[in-house]
C-alpha cells in the first residue's frame, strides 16, 4: 500500500453546494458575513503561510515555542500510535510533534485545502520512510469520519483555528470531537491567550499587508468559483479587537456604494458605502474559558502548557 493516501468524504461538487449556501446566506443577511473556511484555496493558503512568518504574527512562534519543549512530554502522555490533524495545513509545526513520536504508525492530516494536503503530505512520507500517511480532504464543522488506525489516538487542532469558530461552532465542534476518541485518546489543543489589544491588533493587521490579501482572499474565491465581480480594490481590509466577546474580527469594508454581481446565484449584492462584511472571527482565550468548554463537550483538561510569555496555550484533555 502508498505510503501516502488521500481521500475525498465529500463529493467536489458539494465543495460548491457548501460555498453556494454560505454566499447566498451569508451576503443576503445583515450584517454580512462569510466562513473562514473559503479563505484557504491554494492562494489563501500560500498567504497564511506567509502570515506565518510575518514579524506582527505571533502565534505561530509561540506554539511552536511549545511544541519544541513539551512534544516528548506530550508523545508520552499521549501514548499515541496514531496522530490526526485537523485543519493541518502545511503540517510544518507537527514535525516536532512527530519527531518525538517514534512508534507512531499513521499520520491523518484533515483539511479543506487539497493543494496544502498534497504538498504537505508528499513531503512528510518523503522525509518519514515507515509513516503512513492518510490526508483526508473535509470540513472539520461538518462531522468527520476518519480511517481505521491502530490506537491510541491523539487529535491535534493547533494554530489556534477554534478561536475562527463563534462559540456555539466551538460548543458543536468539540462535542463531535469528543465522539472521535476512544479510552485511552486524547485531544491537544492550541488556543491562542487573551492580550494586550494593540499586540492583538498588529498580529491581523500587518504592516506588509499579507493578511489585508489573505482577508480579500475571498474576494477572488468568488469571483472565481461563482462568476462574481468583487473588485478587491473597492474594499479596505479591517481587523478590530471585540473586547466584550474577546475576539479579533476581521472584516471588508466597501469603500463605495456598490452592486456586485454573482451570476451563480443569480444575485445582485448590494454594498453601502462604508458596510462591512465580517470574513472572520478569531477568538482569544483564558485558561478557564478553555477548560469550561472542553467540559461542557465532555473532556477533561489533564495538561496546560504555555509559551514563556504566556502569549499561546497547548492544552491535553482526555474524554471524561
Ligand atoms: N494548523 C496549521 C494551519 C492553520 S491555518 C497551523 O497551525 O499553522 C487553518 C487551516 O485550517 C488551513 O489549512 C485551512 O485550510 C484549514 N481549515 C479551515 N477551516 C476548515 C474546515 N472547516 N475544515 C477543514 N479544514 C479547515
Ligand atoms: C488559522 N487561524 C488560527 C488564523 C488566526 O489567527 O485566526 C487565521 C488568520 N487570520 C488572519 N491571520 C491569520
Amino acid at each position: 500500500m502508498s505510503p501516502f493516501r488521500l481521500t475525498r468524504t465529500l463529493p467536489e461538487d458539494a465543495t460548491d453546494a457548501a460555498l453556494r449556501a454560505d454566499v447566498l446566506n451569508g451576503l443576503t443577511r445583515t450584517p454580512k458575513t462569510l466562513p473562514p473556511k473559503w479563505f484557504y484555496d491554494a492562494h489563501g493558503s500560500e498567504l497564511f503561510d506567509r502570515i506565518t512568518e510575518l514579524p506582527e504574527y505571533y502565534p505561530t512562534r509561540a506554539e511552536r515555542e511549545i511544541l519544541l519543549g513539551r512534544a516528548a512530554e506530550i508523545a508520552a502522555a499521549s501514548g499515541a500510535r496514531a496522530l490526526v490533524e485537523l485543519g493541518s495545513g502545511s503540517s510544518d509545526k507537527t514535525r516536532h510533534l512527530l519527531d518525538a513520536m517514534p512508534e507512531l504508525h499513521t499520520y491523518v492530516p484533515v483539511d479543506v485545502s487539497e493543494s496544502a494536503l498534497r504538498q504537505a503530505g508528499e513531503a512528510l512520507v518523503a522525509e518519514r520512510p515507515g509513516l503512513e500517511v492518510h490526508a483526508l480532504i473535509a470540513d472539520f464543522t461538518a462531522g468527520i469520519r476518519l480511517p481505521e488506525t491502530p490506537g491510541p489516538r491523539l487529535v491535534a487542532f493547533l494554530g489556534g483555528t477554534i478561536g475562527n469558530l463563534v462559540p456555539e461552532e466551538r460548543a458543536a465542534f468539540l462535542t463531535s470531537v469528543r465522539a472521535l476518541l476512544a479510552p485511552g485518546d486524547a485531544l491537544l489543543l492550541g488556543t491562542d491567550l487573551v492580550k494586550d489589544e494593540a499586540v492583538l491588533v498588529a498580529a491581523y493587521d500587518d504592516a506588509a499587508g499579507v493578511t489585508a490579501a489573505f482577508n480579500k482572499n475571498v474576494l477572488f474565491v468568488m469571483n472565481r468559483e461563482l462568476g462574481a465581480d468583487f473588485d478587491p480594490g473597492a474594499f479596505d481590509h479591517v481587523a478590530l479587537w471585540d473586547a466584550e466577546r474577546e475576539w479579533i474580527e476581521m472584516r471588508l469594508r466597501s469603500r463605495t456604494a456598490q452592486t456586485v454581481k454573482v451570476p451563480a446565484l443569480d444575485l445582485a449584492v448590494d454594498f453601502a458605502a462604508g458596510e462591512e462584511l465580517r470574513t472572520e472571527v478569531s477568538a482569544k482565550f483564558r485558561r478557564e474559558g478553555v477548560t469550561a468548554e472542553l467540559a461542557a463537550a465532555g473532556l477533561d483538561l489533564t495538561h496546560w502548557w504555555t509559551d514563556e510569555e504566556g502569549r499561546f496555550a497547548l492544552s491535553l484533555s482526555v474524554a471524561g
